[in-house]
Parts: C-alpha cells; sequence; structure tokens
C-alpha cells in the first residue's frame, strides 16, 4: 500500500494509526504522557497523536542538556485556528527544561511554492502572522524570530546540504512530477532542513537536541531532515505531530477556502455566520435529531469545542452525551460555539493590538 504526505497539498488523513506503520511515527502513549508533569488539553486529547524521538528528548532534558524548541510557518494566507495550537506548544515545550526557541516565518517557501513575492509576505506576516502568534503566546523576548530570506547562515546551510541529496532521493519522499514541480520546489525542503539544523551551528552554540511540534503533513521534511543530521553530524531533531483539522465544510482546513476555516483575524460576527454554515453531524429534521440523535464525530462544530473552544473535560463529555441522546440540536452548539468564539476573538483582537508594533519593529530593515 502507498500513501505520501503532501506537505504542499490539501489531504485528510482519515486513519493516523496507518502513519506508525508506513512512516515509522512513534505513537504518542499513555506512558510518554505518565512523564510529563503538565499535559495541555490537546495532548490530553490525542491532538498530538505522534511523535519522534520525542522520549529521548525529554531524557536528555532530565539531564539539564540545553535544547531547541522550534517552528515556523509558511507566509500564503492569514492565521487561521487550525494553527493555534501548534503556536501554543511552543510555551509548553520550552518550559520542560533548559531551553531556546525559533520561530520561523517561511517566506522563501511561501514564494517557491505558491510564488507569493517576497515583500508581500514579509507583509502579511508583519500584519498578521506575527501579531497573531504573538498574541497567542509568542513571546519576542524569549524567541527568535527571522525571515528566511533574509538568514545567511539558513540559506548557505541549505546549499551545503543539498549536495549530500540526491533528486530520487527527495522523489521518494516528496513524489515530485518531473514534469511538473519547478527547480526551486524540488529545492525547497533543503531549506526547510537547514532551518531545522542551522542552530547547531556554532554560531548558535552548536550542536543540541532540538523539537520541532509541526503539524502531521510536516512529516516528509522532518524525515529528510533527520537523515541529513546523520550524514551531516548533527543530533537527530525530534518531532512532534497535530492531526491535521477537518475544518468546517468537513475538509482540511486551508487557507485558499475562507469560508471553511476561521481566521484568528476575523470578527466575531465573520465567525458566527462561518459556524452557522458549518458541517455537523446533525439529522434533516430537528425532530429526527431529538429521536436518534446527532454524531459528534464528524461534525465540525464538535470538533472546534475540542481543539479551541472548551478545555473542560468534562463540559465537552456532557455535550458529546446530549448530542448523541438527541437531547441538544445543533443550533444549540452553534450557539455556544459562537458566544465562545466571540470571546476568544476579541482577546486576540485586543492582544493582536498591542503585538503589531513589535512586529512591524522585528520586520522593518
Ligand atoms: N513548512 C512549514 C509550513 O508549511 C513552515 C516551516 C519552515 C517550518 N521551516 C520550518 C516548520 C522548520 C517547522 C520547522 O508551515
Ligand atoms: Fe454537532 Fe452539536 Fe449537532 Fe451534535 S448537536 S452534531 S455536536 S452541532
Amino acid at each position: 500500500m502507498s500513501i505520501r504526505i503532501d506537505p504542499w497539498g490539501y489531504s485528510v488523513i482519515e486513519d493516523y494509526n496507518k502513519l506508525f506503520d508506513l512512516f515509522g511515527i512513534q505513537p504518542f502513549s499513555e506512558d510518554l504522557i505518565s512523564q510529563l508533569d503538565e499535559v495541555p488539553y490537546y495532548v490530553r486529547r490525542g491532538i498530538v497523536f505522534g511523535h519522534r524521538d520525542f522520549d529521548l528528548l525529554l531524557k536528555s532534558i532530565k539531564r539539564g542538556d540545553r535544547y531547541a524548541v522550534l517552528t515556523g510557518f509558511s507566509l500564503s494566507g492569514k492565521l487561521h485556528i487550525g494553527q493555534s495550537l501548534v503556536i501554543k506548544s511552543i510555551n509548553w515545550l520550552a518550559s520542560l527544561g533548559n531551553s531556546e526557541c525559533h520561530f520561523i516565518l517561511a517566506d522563501l517557501e511561501s514564494y517557491l511554492i505558491r510564488g507569493i513575492p517576497l515583500e508581500e509576505a514579509r507583509k502579511l506576516a508583519e500584519e498578521d502572522v506575527l501579531p497573531n502568534a504573538i498574541a497567542l503566546g509568542l513571546d519576542p523576548e524569549k524567541c527568535r524570530i527571522y525571515l528566511q530570506s533574509r538568514e545567511k547562515n539558513v540559506q548557505r546551510l541549505a546549499i551545503t546540504l543539498s549536495k549530500r541529496v540526491t533528486f530520487n532521493e527527495l522523489r521518494a519522499i516528496y513524489g515530485f512530477d518531473p514534469d511538473q514541480t519547478s527547480t526551486g520546489k524540488i529545492f525547497y525542503p533543503l531549506i526547510n532542513a537547514a532551518d531545522i539544523l542551522h542552530v547547531q551551528l556554532d554560531e548558535y552554540g552548536g550542536k543540541k537536541p532540538t523539537i520541532v511540534p509541526v503539524g502531521a503533513d510536516q512529516d516528509p521534511h522532518i524525515r529528510l531532515t533527520r537523515d541529513l543530521a546523520k550524514r551531516e553530524g548533527f543530533v537527530k531533531p525530534s518531532s512532534i505531530y497535530f492531526k491535521l483539522r477537518k475544518g468546517l465544510l468537513g475538509e482540511k482546513m486551508s487557507k485558499s477556502k475562507p469560508e471553511a476555516a476561521i481566521f484568528l483575524s476575523d470578527t466575531p460576527e465573520m465567525a458566527r455566520k462561518k459556524i452557522w454554515n458549518a458541517f455537523t453531524g446533525g439529522r434533516p429534521t430537528a425532530k429526527e435529531q431529538r429521536e436518534l440523535g446527532g454524531n459528534p464525530d464528524i461534525c465540525s462544530v464538535y470538533e472546534a469545542f475540542v481543539y479551541d473552544l472548551i478545555e473542560d473535560d468534562e463540559k465537552l463529555l456532557e455535550i458529546r452525551e446530549k448530542c448523541v441522546r438527541g437531547e441538544i440540536i445543533c443550533g444549540d452548539c452553534k450557539e455556544l460555539a459562537g458566544d465562545l468564539l466571540e470571546k476568544l476573538l476579541e482577546d486576540l483582537a485586543c492582544k493582536r493590538e498591542e503585538a503589531k508594533e513589535i512586529a512591524k519593529q522585528l520586520l522593518s530593515e
């Protein structure tokens, strides 16, 4: 059986268990969770479903080793709510021990993969992505933030690493179609690998364990980077994987379908409207739903409760049971989701305004 994960596609992964056998991702097991002092709700609920060598990272953290927490985002659209858990996880991961932090604004990626001009990407970072990330808790005092296009060490390392990979190796991982793929896209994975590995150069304090929290679709980059690390004598980076959100229309949340996702800069009214049109696990009529119950497992409104809106497990369970028993109908949930989103978005908007000044300073030349 062959399935391929496409870091640039819009695929929905139906069965996460397959990724364990096919790619050697390790399940984020109960045993692993029991080693943590603080277990964030997204870990507890299995939203972080897998990892590579996170157990090894924990061991070296316990020894007191310095480690890096590192992640980033392509600048191809405004930040949506599906991206917020990765950002929130930075502070949790950094709190585990003696850490440093790096946050990547991937403007070379949005240029090489989507053709977005660098200046446009920088603007998007300055006005939306970075202010929202800071509003979600990214701390610019503790975390180094950079644009790929401005980091000579990353670019140089990408070139060095490219010498060590053949086209066939890349094709085996990414499945490039030779007729359809620009050489820029073929080269891009080396930049992503250099983002992750350059923090082990002498200029940044030398070799160190690194933890990369990312969406499951980024695993191809992680596999390549770990192979390269071995070849070049770096410490192999560890990763944790977040499930990909289905989004409000029942497909993976994508930046190019604005109705399918709540953007962090949406107004509460816009968010309410999207929730109102969202895909649910409800029945065609209220009468049927009261008799037969709904299906929270396929419901995007319930997904929003699980991922973003309700941290209290008991409250969540109550909604689930009431749904299944037909004691609530979708209108009730949508009303509640709208109210909770309003609070969340207003709070973010407030913090974002302060963050805009900081973002501007960081990204002006
Ligand atoms: N590829 C990531 C994305 O599409 C962004 C990214 C660039 C990144 N460099 C990285 C993520 C290094 C983690 C580590 O969003
Ligand atoms: Fe989803 Fe609520 Fe409808 Fe159940 S009642 S299907 S949880 S919106």
